[in-house]
């Protein structure tokens, strides 16, 4: 037996132990007791399994030729297959396997192709400073997963011997940022592994072709899917295989408008037969005025243990929904509101060029290590203009000088949405008279041109785009006085909270100023 086939043979039996040992986080029907969910768990109906062995080739080569004619170019892929050194490739996918995660191929594209270009091994980017990666990282997202990448590179080449971990196993337990997704596909398309991987789509995929449809994230479902996928993965083309599941979930079994049709699984897909099979049902009903009672018998190829089944809904299907009842995730937690000052800081600089002043965030947490216009969270129970004091006390502290909000010009809102966070961004601006020093450290002024280059987020990148809708228009105000909006930002409201400062674009007497009349220099000496 091959090695990889006796990986495979290792990897069902993992699968099967996982499912064995599972505890279900919560019980399905209130008189289901613990010792029905362990056998539960431990053995899935079949209905939710691929039990006859020809299906599960059957899928793969339809999987497989499908994946063949249709599969996109991808620069990751292609690396995977051309690559001959073994720890370049691992890299490569790596870097690739970070940057998917929660990012789109389309986006991931670019940035992929400049990093492997700065950094094409593990030992350039060890090499690397943090700046540097958050720089090439700016605008792709959740910045702690450049962060790890880095410090992972760093632990290769200092502790690995430069030597890329050559198991699912070691990429697990060495690599920062890895988790069991990320090394199962990098452990199967860099390494041939054989190894299911189970991401987003994926899960999608499976919990449709099985009818799984309770809550998607609970460890039961979660260990069933992982076994599905470690039956089902082609000893062969393991890595291929993994992609041929994700490219499926992303391009034909999409979480909404589904193209069923052009699904090369669609013969071993239950939730597609159940459509077919309620669509049936409702018809004949409407026919022959069959009685509610008859048509909700459970179909012959149901579940047969759904009412204690640990992987059946537990609510009940929905006509409307077709495919799309499956799978389940409990409701997100809607994000948390947040509201920060921000104030954009102008300086002439040396060759008359303007310069913007930015401070650099801390090293953990959100954003960490990125660079901002000087901001402060917006605190309910305290009034803005408190915090406009706070505020413009933190940019004197930074320029050693002393100034006052009243020198806040308002500028408009920019609203970013992180995944747990709403933030509105309440923009000012300030420009200073002559080149202000700044006395601390973890800040700098940049030009124009290093702000673009610079590790600052898209948030950030926002409000440049607003201030430069603002400063356009300095010198023609639209009639009636408002500034127009720009892309993800609103400035023709006033600001939301109720003690505002009067800067709109007319003056106490109702007289429309100039827009380059905010601009004047606002230093005050200490
Ligand atoms: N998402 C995660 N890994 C992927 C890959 N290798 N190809 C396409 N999408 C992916």
């Amino acid at each position: 037996m091959s090695k990889l086939r006796s990986a495979m043979h290792r990897s069902k039996r993992a699968g099967q132990e996982v499912i064995e040992t599972a505890k279900p986080k919560h019980k399905r029907t209130k008189t289901t007791s613990k010792e029905e969910e362990t056998t539960q768990a431990a053995s899935p109906s079949t209905y939710h399994t691929f039990p006859a062995p020809a299906d599960v080739v059957l899928l793969r080569s339809q999987l497989l030729n499908w994946y063949n004619k249709e599969k996109r170019e991808l620069p990751w892929r292609t690396l995977a297959v051309t690559e001959p050194d073994l720890n370049i490739r691992t890299y490569a996918v790596w870097v690739s396997e970070i940057m998917l995660q929660q990012t789109q191929v389309a986006t991931v594209k670019d940035y992929y192709n400049k990093w492997m270009k700065r950094w094409p091994t593990v030992q350039d980017l060890a090499t690397a400073t943090l700046e540097e990666v958050n720089q090439m990282w700016a605008g792709l997202g959740y910045y702690s997963r450049g962060k790890r990448l880095h410090e992972g590179a760093q632990k290769v080449v200092t502790e690995l011997k430069g030597q890329m971990p050559r198991t699912v196993d070691s990429l697990l337990k060495q690599l920062p940022g890895v988790g069991r997704y990320t090394a199962a596909a990098i452990g199967s398309i860099a390494l041939g592994q054989v190894t299911g991987a189970v991401d987003g789509n994926v899960i999608r995929v499976l919990c449709r072709l099985r009818a799984i449809g309770a809550d998607s994230t609970s460890p039961a479902v979660t260990e069933a899917l992982w076994g599905l996928a470690n039956t089902l993965v082609d000893p062969e083309r393991p890595g291929d295989f993994n992609q041929a599941m994700m490219e499926l979930g992303a391009r034909v079994c999409t979480p909404k408008g589904p193209v069923c049709s052009q699904c090369p699984v669609q013969s071993h897909c239950h939730s597609y037969r159940k459509v077919h099979v309620k669509q049936e049902q409702n018809s004949k009903k409407l026919l022959l005025k069959l009685e509610k009672k008859t048509s909700t018998l459970p179909d012959i190829e149901d579940c047969m243990t759904s009412g204690t089944c640990l992987l059946c809904p537990s609510e009940p299907w929905d006509d409307e929904l077709g495919v799309q009842n499956f799978p389940r995730k409990p409701a997100k937690k809607p994000p948390r509101v947040e509201r920060t000052l921000t104030c954009v800081v102008v300086r002439p600089g040396e060759d008359g060029e303007d310069e913007y002043l930015l401070t650099q965030r801390p090293d953990k947490g959100l954003l960490a290590g990125l660079w901002e216009f000087p901001s402060l969270l917006l605190e309910e129970e305290n009034s803005e203009m408190k915090q406009k004091r706070e505020l413009s006390a933190e940019i004197s502290r930074i320029l050693g000088t002393h100034l006052t909000e009243s020198l806040f010009q308002y500028i408009g809102e920019v609203v970013h949405i992180f995944s747990h966070i709403h933030q509105t961004y309440v923009v000012h601006s300030m420009r200073l008279r002559d080149d202000a020093q700044t006395k601390t450290e973890n800040v700098q002024w940049l030009t124009r041109a290093s702000l673009q280059e610079a590790a600052v987020s898209t948030g950030m990148k926002k409000i440049v785009k607003l201030y430069d809708t603002l400063d356009s228009q300095k010198e023609k105000p639209s009639k009636d006085g408002k500034k127009q909006n720009a892309t993800g930002t609103k400035n023709d409201k006033k600001p939301p909270t109720s003690k505002k400062p009067k800067l709109s674009a007319a003056n106490s007497r109702g007289r429309q100023l100039s827009l380059s009349s905010f601009f004047r220099t606002v230093k005050e000496e200490s």
